[in-house]
């Protein structure tokens, strides 16, 4: 055998060996282990686990959007917040939502981190426990202030999905007790929280097209209508109940 045959035996051997690797691997589901994440910013703040599991909003949201959503987008915030933080032990001692609820009293230095990492924190840590199967509309006390205010359950839905959609770029729809204890629906842009306002948040949808265009793409409009899908309206009556509890 000559150098250029033996060259070309080796060749088709190799070949060989790595498509019946590729076969073995593919029949045992063998997949390539992902980069590992990095490891979240030490400090005081941290993203709290879902109270379900990620597919368990399918079909209107996407287990994949979830696992995003939260395991990268809010440990984002989390992390960014834990990094303004740090050195700044007199925040660092405080609640997120207390922080974003007088933000004059956060060091200018750190103001803006705190407002957009910090309303980004407590924004999603809200967002997550006011989502669930919890029926198809409020009940209680809830649904008579709902019919109150807009007349009718269907009345607020045209209003928040009219708000949630009007949304130039990045933001959230929110229905809030204002310092009055009225329901109101009010939009807020980034990251900025009702608390800022003195607003109370009763539910609110996250527009951020990081929470819908893996599934919707550019249509906010099918996701806003498939966010009445996925409200636990048990949780967001808690919170109603709350707000007036404290108004
Ligand atoms: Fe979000």
């Amino acid at each position: 055998m000559n150098r250029r045959m033996a060259i070309k035996q080796m060749s088709g051997l190799a070949s060989a060996v790595l498509f019946a690797a590729s076969r073995v691997s593919r029949a045992a589901g063998f997949q390539a282990p992902a980069a590992a994440a990095p490891a979240p910013v030490a400090g005081p703040f941290s993203v709290p686990a879902l109270p379900y599991a990620y597919d368990a909003l399918e079909p209107y949201f996407d287990a994949e959007t979830m696992h995003l959503h939260h395991d990268k987008h809010h440990q984002a915030y989390v992390d960014k917040l834990n990094a303004a933080v740090a050195g700044h032990p007199e925040v660092a001692g405080k609640t997120v939502e207390e922080l974003v609820a007088n933000l004059s009293a956060v060091p200018e230095a750190i103001r803006t981190a705190v407002r957009n990492q910090g309303g980004g924190h407590a924004n999603h840590s809200f967002w997550w426990l006011t989502l669930g199967k919890g029926g198809a509309a409020p009940t209680g006390e809830l649904a008579k202030a709902i019919d109150t205010r807009f007349s009718s359950f269907s009345g607020f839905q045209d209003k928040l999905t009219t708000a949630a959609t009007g949304v130039f770029g990045s933001g959230w729809a929110w229905l809030v007790l204002s310092p009055a204890g009225t329901l109101e629906i009010e939009t807020t842009p980034n990251q900025d929280s009702p608390l800022t306002l003195g607003h109370k948040p009763v539910l609110g949808i996250d527009v951020w097209e990081h929470a819908y265009y893996l599934k919707y793409k550019n249509k906010r409009a099918d996701y806003v209508k498939a966010y009445f899908s996925a409200v636990n309206w048990d949780a967001v009556s808690a919170k109603f109940a709350d707000g007036k509890k404290a108004s």
